[in-house]
Formats: C-alpha cells, structure tokens, sequence
C-alpha cells in the first residue's frame, strides 16, 4: 500500500464513506461469521451434570447427556465445531486416564460423532488434565520430560481419532509433538485426520478461569519450561515453522488479544489456516466488566472478536461463540 499519492484534505474526507449506517457496512473489510467460530466444551463424567464455571459465567463443566443438549443447541445456531476438554474422574502422576480408550473424552466423542455426524469434533490433547501434578508432560525430579510426554501424547491423540475426533490439537508444547502425531496417525491408517497445532501458546496469566474449568492447574511450579516467554515474537515465528515441518494442517496462536501482532505475523509468513485462541481470561475481563456495567459487554464481544481476526485469524476458539452467533442472526 502505498498512500503517498493520496490527495490530502480538502479534496480527501475520508468522512464521506461514514455518513450513514448503510455506507459503513458497504465499506466494513473485516466481517465476522459464525462459521469462523469453534466452541470449546468441558465434559465431565456422570449424568445430568452441569457445573457453572465460577469465573466464567455461562460456561458449564457437562455430562456428555448434557454436551449432546449443547451440540445440538450450537448446530441450531449454526456453530459447527467444537473443541472437546476432558475433565477425567481420576488422575495419576503418568496421566493414565488420558491413553484409555473409555476415557471421559473418548466416550464423549464417540457419543457425539453418533449422534452429530456432521459436527466437526476437534479434540484437546494434552496431558495436564489428567496428571496428579498438572503438567503438561510427564515429570521426573522436577523436570517435565520431552520425549517420553510427546510419546504418551501421540497414543493420547490416536485414542481420539479412534474414537472419531475429526481434528486433533496437541496443546502441551512439547518439542516434536505434531511430528510424533503424524506419524502415529498415519501408521494406524488415520492418514486423513487433520491436526491443529497449539503452536505459539505462552505462558498466559490469561489461562486462570480455565484451570478451574478443566481443573488442571500444575501443582508445582508454572509452565514457563514449555509454554512460551511473552516477550517473544520471533521465536513464536519458528515454534510454528517446525509444526509445518511436522505436518500441522492448521497452526495456532494463543492468547488472542495480547498476542495480535503474533497472529498478524503468523498470517503473513505462513500460508496455512491459521486459528487465534480468544482464551479464558479474555472472556471473563469482559463478562466482569459488562456485570458491573462498566463496558457494553455484546459491543466488546464483537469489537474483540473482529480485532481478532482482522489481525489475521481465519479461525476463532472463543467462548463467546453462541452469544456472538446469536448476534451475528439479528
Ligand atoms: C491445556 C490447555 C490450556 C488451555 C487450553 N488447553 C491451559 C494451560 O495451558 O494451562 C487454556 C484455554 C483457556 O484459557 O481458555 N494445556
């Protein structure tokens, strides 16, 4: 772009193209859809179960009774993806729960996908979860191990696929994690599954409502060995080189709103499907400020979610995604 040739004012107003609602939207580049949206679902075990997230209001751990009530609830809306965390009924220092083939995320999906063939089921892979310590990986004298976490990781993900997750996102950062995925998928047939690579994830502050969603705080320590300095942007660069290397099909960079200009670099150097994780913490600032009446908490949603992905995001994780569906139908 190159505006030097650009008459200045009074020949150019650039008023001209605001004066009324009708030529605003003409000239709008940036338009949300619903279809740009995937919502995440915490699934518990039990029946009937639906947990109000304390620090995120209208957001439930659910019995997979209930996701199936949600599921059907997001496809009227038109939402047609989900992100699927697990919340296992118990957990050990190897995160065993996490590789069983009738664990609670396995079941979930199995019941969904029959149910809801046509909803697109991505799934969280992690560990943190699902170890008694809360990490990520497995740890061993303090230390979160690479190799053998990535190990467990790649039998965590094939359990999903089995199960009939559509997509798979590693979300541990792990050194080598896609890599390890691929080649397990593919050695198992799954030749066709897609994976979405939490590829840039920092070490977020952001995070905090979704540890008490997921119940996976690390017990420990933090995740600053393996999560991302926010500080870093170049660093955010090659982190997602190497998962294209790896074979990512979609790369990821999470927090959103701190993180724009990461997104805005992402989508300019890389061209591969990018998503944004509009994170806990980001829904909740704007959920307690809008109860408080402090801001116009549906004018925030939808100037956030737009921020986003007119940074360069051709796809949005966010919470907000029903209410924003709804007012995407208005
Ligand atoms: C698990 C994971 C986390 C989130 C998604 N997957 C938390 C973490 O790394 O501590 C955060 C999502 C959110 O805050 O909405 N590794």
């Amino acid at each position: 772009m190159n505006n030097i040739n650009f008459p200045g004012f009074p020949l150019s107003r650039p008023r001209r193209l605001r004066r009324t609602a009708a030529l605003r939207d003409m000239f709008r580049e940036t338009r949300l859809a619903t279809s740009d949206f995937i919502y995440p679902v915490f699934v518990t075990g039990g029946e009937r179960i639906k947990r109000q997230i304390d620090a995120m209001p209208g957001i439930f751990q659910l019995s997979i009774d209930n996701v199936l009530h949600e599921c059907d609830q997001l496809l009227s809306l038109g939402i047609n993806s989900i992100l699927l965390f697990g919340i296992p009924p118990q957990k050990d220092d190897s995160g065993s729960e996490a590789i069983a083939s009738d664990g609670i995320v396995q079941a979930a999906i199995n019941s969904i996908k029959r149910r809801f063939p046509e909803l697109v089921v991505v799934s969280d892979v992690c560990l943190c979860a699902y170890t008694s310590h809360g990490h990520c990986g497995l740890v061993r004298d303090g230390e979160i191990l690479n190799d053998e976490s990535v190990e467990l990781i790649a039998k965590q993900a094939l359990t999903h696929v089995q199960s009939g997750a559509d997509i798979v996102a590693p979300s541990d950062m792990m050194d080598g994690r896609v890599g390890a995925i691929r080649g397990k998928l593919d050695e198992a047939g799954f030749a066709n599954t897609p994976i979405m690579a939490y590829s840039a994830k920092y070490a977020s502050s952001f995070y905090g409502p979704f540890r008490e969603a997921a119940e996976s705080a690390p017990q420990f320590g933090d995740r600053r060995s393996y999560q991302m300095d926010h500080g870093n942007a170049d660093e955010a660069l090659r982190e997602i080189a190497f998962d294209i290397q790896e074979g990512a099909d979609i790369v990821m960079v999470k927090p959103a709103l701190a993180y724009l200009d990461v997104i805005r670099r992402a989508k300019v150097e890389f061209n591969i499907p990018l998503a944004a994780y509009n994170v806990s913490g980001e829904y909740s600032m704007i959920k307690a400020a809008a109860e408080r009446g402090w801001i116009d908490g549906h004018a925030a949603m939808m100037e956030t979610l737009t921020s986003i992905k007119r940074a360069g995001a051709d796809l949005i994780i966010t919470y907000f995604a029903k209410e924003a569906a709804a007012e995407l139908a208005k």
